[in-house]
């Protein structure tokens, strides 16, 4: 029996008044429920320490979207893995394509940051995914592996273990149309198998998928043989559809 990890990134959405009543309504429709899922929430930075108190139920994650890759410094602007660490999160989102695309992050420095996370003892969740050109052109496979090899590279033949890798293809991501089940499968089986193919030991990676995942599609998603987890935009914006996830997620594993 798989247990779900279901991630929602905020992005760059939020404010106090959302917060707070993300708070209340967690409060009321979340507390008995999701035993058998990870939740992790993965807001703006800043709100973390404020739901983390407010929140009734104390088994929910927090990830960042981001991380710089040096420990301390003069990097304005920067948060380092250790100060993550110290506030309480445990995750950190890196190599979304947003990040990719406006903040020129390659797959060099996404490895520094990669490396950073796992040197302080943070999970990294690793986004990849090709462009909708890409894939046009048949490089989806070529373009997924790059961006893995690249950590195996900087972090050694032990890199993925105990982390979570993201399928993100760009195209679904924000479009209302998730990639096929058919493609989500087949996509994360040949990462996983490439992924443990390349480690030197038997290592434990957790697959994702994520691009237009709602309440809709969830359950047709996270019952695929290769999908341990859904990485959630839009739709974990909205507390109720985001709360019917996590029942989903929690009855189907009964
Ligand atoms: P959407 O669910 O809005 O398509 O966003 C997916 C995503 O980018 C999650 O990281």
């Amino acid at each position: 029996m798989k247990k779900p990890i279901i991630v929602a990134n905020w992005k760059l959405n939020g404010n106090k008044n959302f917060v707070q009543e993300f708070i209340k309504y967690c409060n009321l429709h979340l507390n008995k429920n999701f035993k058998k899922s990870t939740i992790i929430i993965s807001p703006p930075i800043i709100y973390i320490k404020y739901i983390k108190k407010f929140l009734k139920n104390k088994k929910i994650y927090f990830s960042s979207q981001n991380v710089d890759y040096h420990d301390q410094g003069a990097f304005t602007g920067e948060i380092s893995a250790n100060m993550l660490s110290e506030i309480g999160v445990k995750y950190s989102i890196l190599g979304h394509s947003e990040r990719r695309k406006n903040h020129f992050e390659s797959n060099k420095i996404i490895a520094k940051k990669f490396y950073s996370l796992k040197k302080n003892n943070l999970v990294p969740i690793l986004c990849i995914g090709e462009t909708n050109k890409e894939k046009k052109l048949n490089l989806t496979e070529k373009i997924l592996k790059k961006q893995v090899d690249s950590i195996f590279l900087k972090c050694g033949k032990l890199a993925f273990h105990k982390t979570i890798v993201a399928y993100e293809p760009i195209w679904a991501i924000g479009s209302g149309k998730s990639a096929s089940p058919y493609l989500i499968n087949k996509i994360l089986k040949m990462i996983k198998k490439y992924i443990i193919k390349n480690s030197s030991n038997n290592i434990k990676v957790y697959m994702q998928y994520g691009g237009s995942v709602s309440y809709k599609n969830f359950e047709e998603i996270i019952r695929l043989k290769y999908v341990d987890g859904v990485l959630i935009g839009s739709d974990s914006l909205n507390f109720k559809n985001f709360c019917k996830i996590i029942n989903i997620s929690d009855f189907i594993n009964k």
